[in-house]
Order: C-alpha cells, then sequence, then structure tokens
C-alpha cells in the first residue's frame, strides 16, 4: 500500500524532501500547500507535483491524503500538526518538532487523540551509520560509555532567514544543537539530569553560538557546540572506558560513504565505511510503515519529548547562566 502524502510549505528543506520522495517505494507526494497560490503552482510545476494548493487549510481538506510533511518555521509547528491531526492526518513534522516540551507534548497528544501517527522528521537518525554506532555501544565495543561529544558549525549570515529569525524560533541552538544534543540523549538512552548552557546572542535575540554540557543519571556526561558564527565544525565522539568511536560526518546526507572510526588507546585501529543513501527517502519510507502498522517507530514521540525539553532547559540555562534541572520522560 502506497501512502500519499501532502507538502505544507515551499520552502528549502521543501526540495530537499521532493528529492527523498522521488527513491521512496511507498510513499507517493500527490499535493503541495502553499500561503500563496502562485508559489504553490510554481512549486508543483518545478518539481512535478500532480495537485498545488493555495492555503495549507485547504490541502488539509483533500480526502485522497492520509499524511501531511510540515515544513513550515518551527514556531508554527504546532498550529500545524494540530489542524492536521484534527483533519485526520498522519504527521512528518520538520525538526525541532517545537520549541517547547509543553507546545511538542500537545503536538503528540493531538495526534493521539485524532489516531493519526505523529513522527518529528530527524533526518540523521535514518543514516545507517547511526544504527551502527549504537550496535557498537551495546556490543560493547567501546566498554561502558562514558562521554558523548558533538559539533555542528557553519557560517551563515544570510539576513532575512527564518534562522536568524526570534519570531520564527530562529537561532542556532534549536537549528543545528538539535543535532548534536539529540544525538547525545539517544546514546545516553534518556533525559539528562541537569544541563548548563552558554550563548551568544545577536541583537535580533537569536543566539548565533551555543556550549552545553549534559550530565545524565547513569554516569555519561555530554558536550556539545553548536554556531552561525564560526568556520565549519562538523563531527562526533563516543568514548567508553575502553575506546573511542569518531565519525567525521553525523548530521548529513551526503550519498557519499559514511565512516566511523575506532580508536584505542590513542591507537586508530578500524574504519567502518558505511552507505550513505538518501536519508529523506529512507524516513519518509519509514513513516509510511509506521502508518500501515508494520513497523516499530526509529524516532519515538519520547525521543522528541526528550530532546526538546533538554533543548529547552539549555536554552533557558544559557539565558539565566545557571544549570538547570530538566524535566522530561
Ligand atoms: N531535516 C532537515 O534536514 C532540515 C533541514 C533544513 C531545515 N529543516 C527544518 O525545516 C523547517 C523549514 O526550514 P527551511 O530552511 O526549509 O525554511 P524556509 O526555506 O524558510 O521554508 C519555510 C517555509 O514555510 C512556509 N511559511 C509559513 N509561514 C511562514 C512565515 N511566516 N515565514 C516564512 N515562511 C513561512 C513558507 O512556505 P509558503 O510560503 O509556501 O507557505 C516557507 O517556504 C524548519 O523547521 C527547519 O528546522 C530541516
Amino acid at each position: 500500500m502506497s501512502i500519499k502524502y501532502g507538502m505544507i510549505g515551499t520552502g528549502m528543506v521543501g526540495g530537499w524532501l521532493v528529492k527523498g520522495f522521488r527513491g521512496c517505494e511507498r510513499s507517493e507526494l500527490t499535493a503541495v500547500a502553499s500561503r500563496s497560490e502562485e508559489k504553490a503552482k510554481a512549486f508543483a510545476q518545478q518539481h512535478g507535483i500532480t495537485t498545488a494548493y493555495g492555503s495549507y487549510e485547504e490541502m488539509l481538506k483533500d480526502e485522497s491524503i492520509q499524511a501531511v510533511v510540515i515544513t513550515t518555521p518551527n514556531t508554527l509547528h504546532r498550529e500545524w500538526t494540530e489542524k492536521a491531526a484534527h483533519a485526520g492526518k498522519h504527521v512528518l513534522c520538520e525538526k525541532p518538532a517545537a520549541m517547547t516540551a509543553e507546545d511538542s507534548a500537545a503536538m503528540i497528544a493531538a495526534c493521539e487523540s485524532n489516531s493519526v501517527k505523529f513522527m518529528e522528521a530527524a533526518m540523521y537518525r535514518f543514516q545507517p551509520q547511526i544504527a551502527q554506532v549504537l550496535e557498537l555501544i551495546q556490543g560493547g565495543r567501546i566498554g561502558q560509555t562514558r562521554l558523548i561529544q558533538g559539533a555542528f558549525c557553519f557560517p551563515f549570515k544570510q539576513e532575512g532567514n527564518i534562522r536568524l529569525k526570534k519570531s520564527m524560533g530562529g537561532g542556532c541552538l534549536f537549528d543545528l544543537g538539535f543535532y548534536p544534543i539529540s544525538f547525545a540523549v539517544l546514546v545516553a538512552g534518556q533525559t539528562p539530569s541537569f544541563v548548563f548552557g552558554a550563548s551568544l546572542y545577536a541583537e535580533s535575540e537569536v543566539d548565533l553560538s551555543n556550549s552545553a554540557t549534559l550530565q545524565f543519571e547513569n554516569g555519561i556526561s555530554a558536550v556539545t557546540e553548536c554556531a552561525f558564527c564560526t568556520d565549519i565544525k562538523i563531527h562526533a565522539e563516543i568514548t567508553g572506558e575502553e575506546g573511542r568511536l569518531r565519525l567525521t560526518d553525523p548530521w548529513t546526507a551526503r550519498g557519499t560513504k559514511k565512516e566511523i572510526e575506532i580508536w584505542k588507546n590513542k591507537k586508530h585501529i578500524e574504519t567502518i565505511e558505511l552507505e550513505d543513501p538518501n536519508a529523506y527517502t529512507t524516513e519518509i519510507d519509514h513513516f509510511s510503515d509506521v502508518i500501515a502498522g508494520e513497523t516499530e517507530q526509529l524516532w519515538t514521540p519520547d525521543d522528541t519529548l526528550r530532546t526538546i525539553s533538554t533543548l529547552e532547559a539549555i536554552c533557558k540555562s544559557a539565558r539565566i547562566v545557571e544549570a538547570m534541572k530538566v524535566v522530561g520522560p
């Protein structure tokens, strides 16, 4: 059974998702909605999408669509998730699900009460290298995990972009920090008990850089960095009592190869090479499998709640310059 999707929004990630849909085996993008009819028509024509809607509401009335992909700015994710859920559509919502744990919980609850599935589109989780990392750790390859590090930094100055607008949920913490922070929470397997964040802010009040420390009850610590105001820095490392895993390209899908380096006692022991498929394709088809009831959801609502509560606590900690207790599942 193929699942028919409609896309809400016609921006940058929308274009990337369209390419992802092209490789899907059981997911079809049959409609797109924009706030402007002209934009919807142009996007549909450019990407060969059958139906174009000049309003999001209009598309939600389309009974031929079972699911929507929400690609709006962060601060609008809750509104459109709730409206889609009430219209009986399954929701694949771009990361970060929302700017607060309260909003995320409301989105998940709206989907549950309307018997539709909700998944935050954490694309990197669908890279085979992430499953491999978890397997290596669980298989004892680096002993007891103690320290997780991750960074996602690059220079970004595009004036007018949603990433630099506070009202749209901009700032590097929720945009880029989402990756290393959700990864740390995933690898640690729990919500941190407390966090400390430090940020540099622009005049517009969005954060331009953030570094954070996360302490987990199971004895794991994490240190994360993200920035819009530095040279490129992208990596992730997990250090255990008996070795270290190093991912040189953990967050994006480039269609080349991924590498996990294994280090022990300062020596490079092995490099595991992995495929780098279009992770948007894998993510979308996985969500269709979830909708069809054929698989367990890989990135669950609990993963979302743990991540967003952590991001929210780091954000608050950076504002008040105090360590924050995290309230989460
Ligand atoms: N998973 C990933 O790899 C990935 C990568 C990049 C971004 N994202 C996420 O995807 C979302 C969108 O990011 P993006 O870079 O694609 O943003 P973008 O290029 O600005 O696109 C956002 C779209 O949202 C719609 N929109 C609705 N209300 C809007 C408003 N008030 N202002 C601006 N746009 C509005 C617009 O579509 P219409 O004008 O057609 O209505 C716009 O094209 C964010 O949540 C971001 O974190 C995910």
